[in-house]
């Protein structure tokens, strides 16, 4: 029996004219990495990678600070993958809507889903709809370009004021973007209309809130340092914030990461001078307090204009599990905008198992599960999962490179083991039936090279303003750059 499979197995490999057919969904670093783990776990494997957008590289193009230039050096490495002779990438194609995901899985032996998170927790409080409070990943999307973000035009005229709700690495690069003295934003790859908006903000004030204490900011080190240490800004924290509980102390001794965070905000709040002085911007962290309702304002009916806080306490537990809960005490902060940064969200797709409650699509080491009962017997045959679907919306770029390890091994394991073969050895039409069904449905796939193109374009009009490149903000405008 084990002799049969093997063989079933390796008849993809001996056939050239039957290579294993493998379809990627998404080009952020979950299928990047699954893609580059694939060809070389599998010489017989075709990688085809798909993504919505006609740009790769997922959350490193929209997402990663565009003052933070080092850390897109990872866009070389994905780069080389998808020359690889048995890898392409199709931008400008959608699962969901330019092709079905029973389709793919018709067309291709197996299909892995990197498509990411595209949405927003909600915190489900009164007034979330007002003008002026938007989602941090809208607001990323905005300064970086994404041709759905343009349209957020954010108002950071009308106030002095920003209120951040979450204390996580996102709600750094926001506050950051917000404070940073916008010079030195010039010659980064930001947005230029963002950057335009930015350069004229009357922000002055940014409020970053958490529900826990400084003791369980969920940010890391090296972020912390770096949004403390921008020129000509004034920091404050309370000190009765500063005050640990045994708990927290375990929590410390436990933690490096939480153990250095607590000792820069300490160490900036005994260094901070009393009052800000003329002119400084100001960054105020504050612990201890969880959203109750949005604000409305009474001169600008619709637009926001405070958050209404309960403060808050922590219980139980234990160390690294304490949660926090209202005391009944509340306050309101006065402001004119808030990004909420409190966690992205991914999204289902027709056909997909998808668990709401957690936002991801079950899953053991990447293999699809039919439901969310957890039982392991119950897959969903050549569909795997990668990334922030897979795991939820943490993690960096990195931590998708070990993501995809899991999934491709589940993969060979269902080769080795004839789970794949046997329902799928028979040659699949893979990218010609893909690009046949497209072109039927006159969708436009944006390959390599003309994102190449569209990539060269960009460098020549940063160029022009001393910037490493000027974004393409727009499907029309990246598509006319692509054909
Ligand atoms: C604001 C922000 C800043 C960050 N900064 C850093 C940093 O500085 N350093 C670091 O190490 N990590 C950083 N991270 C974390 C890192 O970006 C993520 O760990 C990583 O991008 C997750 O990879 P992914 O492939 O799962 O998702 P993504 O990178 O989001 O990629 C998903 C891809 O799927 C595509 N897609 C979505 N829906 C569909 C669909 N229906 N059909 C086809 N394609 C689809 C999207 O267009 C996208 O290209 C940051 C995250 C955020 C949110
Ligand atoms: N430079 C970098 O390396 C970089 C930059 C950006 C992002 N990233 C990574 O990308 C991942 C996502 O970052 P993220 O900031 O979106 O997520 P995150 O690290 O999970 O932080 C989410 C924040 O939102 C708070 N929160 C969640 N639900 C809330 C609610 N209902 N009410 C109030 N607050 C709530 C959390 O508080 P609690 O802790 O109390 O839940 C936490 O402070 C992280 O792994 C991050 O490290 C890395």
């Amino acid at each position: 029996m084990y002799k049969a499979r093997a063989w079933l197995s390796r008849s993809f490999t001996a056939l050239s004219s039957n290579p294993l057919r493998v379809c990627v969904v998404g080009s952020g670093p979950a299928g990047f990495y699954t893609a580059e783990k694939t060809l070389k776990a599998h010489q017989e494997a075709q990688v085809d990678i798909i993504d919505r957008l006609p740009t790769p590289f997922g959350l490193v193009r929209s997402g990663v600070a565009p003052d933070h230039p080092e850390t897109k050096i990872v866009i070389n490495q994905f780069s080389r993958v998808v020359q690889h002779e048995r890898c392409s990438f199709f931008g400008n194609v959608t699962l969901g809507s330019s092709v079905s995901l029973s389709e793919l899985r018709q067309l291709y032996h197996v299909v892995v889903l990197a498509y990411g998170a595209e949405s927003d927790r909600a915190l489900g409080i009164p007034g979330e709809d007002l003008i002026g409070v938007h989602s941090a990943r809208e607001f990323v999307w905005w300064y970086n370009g994404h041709p759905d973000g343009k349209n957020l035009s954010p108002d950071l005229k009308s106030t002095d004021t920003a209120v951040i709700l979450g204390q996580g690495n996102v709600a750094l690069d926001v506050a950051r973007i917000l404070l940073r003295p916008t010079e030195e934003l010039a010659t980064t790859d930001i947005a230029s209309y963002a950057w335009t908006a930015l350069e004229g903000s009357s922000i002055r004030k940014v409020y970053l809130v958490g529900r826990r204490g400084p003791v369980q900011a969920a940010c890391t080190a090296k972020e912390l340092r770096e949004i403390l240490g921008i020129k000509n800004l004034y920091v404050h924290i309370r000190e009765d914030d500063l005050i640990k509980s045994p708990t927290d102390e375990e929590e410390m001794k436990n933690s490096r990461i939480q153990r250095r965070v607590y000792e820069l905000l300490s160490k900036a709040a005994a260094s901070a001078s009393s009052q800000p002085m003329l002119g400084q911007r100001e960054l105020h962290f504050v612990f201890f307090r969880k959203p109750d309702s949005f604000l409305e304002s009474n001169e600008r009916s619709g637009h926001v204009s405070g958050v209404h806080f309960e403060k808050t306490a922590l219980k139980g537990g234990g160390p690294g599990k304490q949660y926090a809960v209202g005391t009944g005490e509340f306050e309101d902060l006065d402001c004119g905008m808030v990004l909420k940064s409190i966690g992205y969200k991914s999204v289902p797709v027709n056909g997909l198992p998808f668990d709401n409650h957690k936002g991801i699509v079950p899953n053991i080491r990447g293999r699809v599960l039919k439901n969310i009962s957890g039982d392991s017997s119950q897959v969903e045959n050549g569909l795997y999962v990668c990334g922030w679907l897979k795991r939820g919306p943490t993690g960096i770029i990195a931590t998708n490179l070990y993501c995809a390890e899991e999934t491709v091994a589940s993969i060979s394991e269902d080769l080795e083991q004839g789970v794949l073969a046997s329902s799928s050895g028979l040659p699949k039409p893979g990218r010609e039936g893909l690009l046949q069904l497209l072109d039927n449905r006159n969708v436009r796939p944006v390959p390599f090279s003309a994102w190449e193109k569209i990539d060269s374009e960009e460098k020549r009009l940063g160029s022009l303003r001393n910037k490493p490149k000027e974004k393409l903000t727009t499907y029309e405008d990246l598509l006319k750059v692509a054909t």
